[in-house]
């Protein structure tokens, strides 16, 4: 029954991609190398019985400094009720959220989608809950510590293929306490149901720490005429704290953690200085405390620096680089985590084209795993702002060890245990006394 549905959703699904394919392909026209891995689909299967009130999909993203939401999705519609506590099925709390679900053209309809943001709770700690009423699964996530030291993992890109698998396997073993992701999920790209194996590929790790994401070219999802609106499957199934901020769109919003701000950025959004973006940009970096986030790290799909052949050229890099660079300079942000090359590349300090002192470091961190493979080419002979680059599948972690000293490391998947292939201890700018400006608080 499943299958057939499944099946025919794809043959409809086939004719808008065809159509898709003509107006975008000239937009990503890169030619990757062939995949290698096979494309995981995972089937919503758990325990014998399947209960179509039973929770999938479980993730989780940090709300404010002390509160979590918890998004999952059901095939039938149960209340959007999470009970939550500190000790294993004693659920000492409980808290009530919204339900929505979404159409994709005319034939998709999605799940229950549920969203419920629990708390105040208590940094560093561990929870158990459940989502929603009479569910036999039970869960825990830890709450990100509320000061240094501070583990992220970072990873762009990511997709739903065997390559997927290895890097989140690296991830599980790392210990961090949030992940960060610079766009580009699921690689359902208009077939909607990829959405839903993926959430389901990515809960045991999502449903444990918080994912904050932000969105790439995979997430626009749009069709002209057929459906005309973007990042209507990612704004529905991913929805960030984007309020708490000050931002009026999902798509952009900041939050701190442990003495880190991070501000995701949208590459497929008016960037201009006249944009909603910017303005928004610019007010919330006039609103960092310097003293209470001592670190600024920045998320962006589409690189501002990159010197592999992939993706040269595109206006989201180069337009967007020329709109913003200057406000990201001036507050003096730290690192600039990008994705969309499929590739590992680490940049020197760098600003307006050169090296820098007081300008962040860019990294890009493309190398998840999706299905279009690895971008091997690169320019030749390597520019000097480039420091290290590779086109293997991995992770980053980024330690913060305290307000002055960070460690970076590089986590090639190719071996059993995630190798660190590049690593670095980074000093934050706002411990340098020759990168003070005017007005830095
Ligand atoms: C959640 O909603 C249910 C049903 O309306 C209600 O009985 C319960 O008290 C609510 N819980 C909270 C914490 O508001
Ligand atoms: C911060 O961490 C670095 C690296 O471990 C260490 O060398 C430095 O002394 C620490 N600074 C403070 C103030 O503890
Ligand atoms: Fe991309």
């Amino acid at each position: 029954m499943g299958h057939v549905r499944d099946l025919r959703l794809f043959l409809l699904s086939a004719l808008p991609l065809a159509f898709a394919g003509l107006f975008f392909g000239g937009v990503y026209s890169y030619n990757r190398p062939p995949v290698l891995r096979k494309i995981l689909s995972v089937p919503h299967s758990y325990g014998d019985d399947h209960n179509p009130a039973s929770p999938q999909q479980v993730h989780i993203s940090l709300v404010g400094e002390d509160k979590m939401r918890i998004s999952w999705i059901t095939e039938s519609s149960t209340p959007a009720t999470v009970e939550y506590g500190t000790s294993p099925t004693k659920y000492e709390s409980s808290a009530n959220g919204t339900t929505s679900s979404y159409r994709y053209s005319i034939v998709y309809k999605s799940g229950e989608i549920h969203d419920v943001v629990i708390g105040p709770l208590k940094p560093n700690t561990l929870y158990y809950y459940r989502c929603g009423p009479a569910s036999g699964r039970d869960f825990t996530f830890k709450t990100p510590p509320a000061q240094f030291p501070i583990k992220f993992a970072v990873v762009g890109d990511l997709g739903q293929t065997e390559w997927t698998d290895s890097t989140l396997q690296h991830i599980a073993k790392s210990n961090y306490d949030m992940l960060l992701l610079p766009g580009d999920l699921a690689y359902a790209d208009f077939y909607q149901p990829f959405w839903d194996s993926f959430g389901r590929l990515v809960e045991p790790l999502a449903s444990q720490r918080p994912w904050m994401v932000t969105q790439g070219n995979h997430e626009v999802e749009k069709i002209p005429v057929i459906h005309s609106k973007p990042f209507t499957a990612y704004n529905a199934r991913w929805r960030m704290p984007f309020e708490q901020s000050g931002s009026d769109s999902n798509l952009y919003y900041s939050f701190n953690v442990a003495g880190v701000h991070i501000i995701m950025l949208s590459s497929y959004t008016d960037f201009d200085p006249s944009s909603q973006q910017y303005k928004w940009l610019e007010a919330d970096m006039g609103q960092i405390d310097r003293k209470i986030t001592p670190w600024i790290v920045v998320l962006v799909h589409a690189p501002w620096y990159n010197t592999n052949t992939a993706h040269q050229g595109e206006k989201e890099s180069d337009e967007m680089k020329a709109s913003m660079e200057g406000l990201l300079y001036q507050a003096r942000v730290d690192v600039v985590f990008t994705g969309h090359v499929h590739a590992y590349e680490r940049f020197t300090r760098v600003y307006n084209g050169k090296a820098d002192n007081c300008g962040p470091v860019h990294i890009t961190i493309g190398d998840g795993g999706n299905r279009e493979g690895l971008a091997s080419k690169y320019e030749d002979p390597t520019p000097d702002i480039s420091i290290f680059r590779e086109a293997s599948f991995g992770h980053g972690q980024f330690e913060v060890v305290n307000a002055t000293h960070a460690l970076w490391t590089w986590h090639r998947n190719d071996d059993s245990s995630a190798f660190v292939s590049d690593s670095i201890w980074l000093r934050s700018l706002s411990s340098d006394p020759a990168c003070q400006y005017r007005g830095q608080r």
